[in-house]
């Protein structure tokens, strides 16, 4: 199939678009590079410098495609509260130009990466997508405002839509090629590993009294690998005629962030000393997917997401990119 990803110089969208065409589809990228890399995009893929909301970008690369996945936005949550209408604006009305064109070249099959934020401070664990969507910032905000907005479009213009909302994505692609290298990098297991290659020996996680069995709190880290595998299958349901869907990516059993730390002290053989720092305002003490929903109608199944395995594939990835994709930035290695 020829699918257009969206996003796909970005961190999930690169490995997700290699394992697209190591199944066989033709790929092409629409990415502004604004937080992406060209060199995170792999040779076989061609690459549209543009973005979402560039009419005139998506008339060039839309006609002949059969899906899109789209990964494409801003996805950090303290910048989308100090500035919420940039987060609406690429979230939302830009992917909203995105749509009509679409539904203009008969593409009526869509991959949206959401995420757990739309569930805000759920009281459940683990958390099923008949869960309340309560988003406690922009950012969640923005993303559940655009599945609202893909319900809608359903009715109107037949789209169907796989909604993928993810929880933690971590780890790299397991040959160290594909990483992580967000800017700034506000994510738990890269900011312990460069702390660790940089030679510091202390670690400041936020908060220590949760309500968890050692006081840190609970998330769900699912390997990168295993969420660009879901868009695998949820491409062959779509391109086989299959209906849409809401279903949640994660490995089902959470960590604490003190188990994280440890993992990378274990991997890396580097001791680090965790200092106990203020809570984050919103951060609910545990937030772990039920991922039923996906394993029965995709058949998906989170190989690669123990934490042993993350922590070692994204130990991989920064001892041999230390900089990202950056070049000239050298750090010790892990
Ligand atoms: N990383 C996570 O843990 C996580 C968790 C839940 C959901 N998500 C969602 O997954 C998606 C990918 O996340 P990521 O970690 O790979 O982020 P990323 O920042 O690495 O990648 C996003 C890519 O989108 C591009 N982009 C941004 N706005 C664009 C626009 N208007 N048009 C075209 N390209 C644009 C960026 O240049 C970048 O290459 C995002 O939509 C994010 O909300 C990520």
């Amino acid at each position: 199939m020829r699918i257009l990803v969206t996003g796909g110089a970005g961190y999930i969208g690169s490995i997700t678009v290699r394992s697209l065409l190591d199944a066989g589809h033709e790929v092409t990228v629409l990415d502004t590079l604004e937080k992406g890399r060209r060199a995170a995009i792999d040779d076989r893929a061609s690459l549209e410098v543009g973005s979402v909301g560039d009419r005139a970008a998506l008339d060039r690369v839309l006609p002949g495609c059969d899906a899109v996945m789209h990964l494409a936005g801003y996805i950090e949550v303290a910048e989308s509260q100090a500035d919420p209408d940039r987060y609406f604006a690429n979230n939302v009305a830009a992917p909203t130009v995105m749509l009509a064109a679409m539904a203009d070249h008969c593409v009526d099959a869509l991959v949206f990466s959401s995420t757990a934020a739309v569930y805000g401070q759920p009281a459940v664990s683990p958390i099923t997508e008949d869960a309340e969507t309560m988003p406690i910032n922009a950012y969640g905000e923005s993303k559940l405002a655009f599945e609202k907005l893909l319900d809608s479009v359903a009715g109107v213009a037949g789209l169907r839509s796989i909604r993928f909302r993810y929880f933690n994505a971590a780890g790299a692609s397991p040959d160290g090629l594909l990483g992580e290298a967000h800017r700034p990098e506000t994510h738990l297991i890269p900011r312990i590993l460069a702390a660790m290659a940089a030679g510091r020996s202390r670690f400041e996680v936020y908060g220590g009294d949760y309500d968890t069995p050692d006081g840190t709190c609970v998330r769900d880290y699912v390997h990168v690998s295993d969420l660009a595998a879901a868009h695998v299958l949820a491409l062959e349901r779509l391109g086989t005629g299959g209906p849409g869907a809401v279903l949640n990516l994660g490995n089902g059993r959470g960590y604490s962030n003190r188990e994280v730390v440890a993992m990378c002290a274990e991997v890396t053989g580097r001791a680090v000393t965790i200092d106990i720092g203020p809570r984050r305002p919103g951060d609910p003490d545990r937030l772990v997917a039920s991922h039923d929903r996906a394993t029965a109608e995709l058949g998906w199944i989170a190989r690669r997401s123990d934490l042993h395995t993350i922590v070692e594939d994204a130990c991989r990835w920064h001892s041999t990119h230390p900089s990202g994709y950056e070049k000239g930035r050298p750090q010790a290695p892990l």
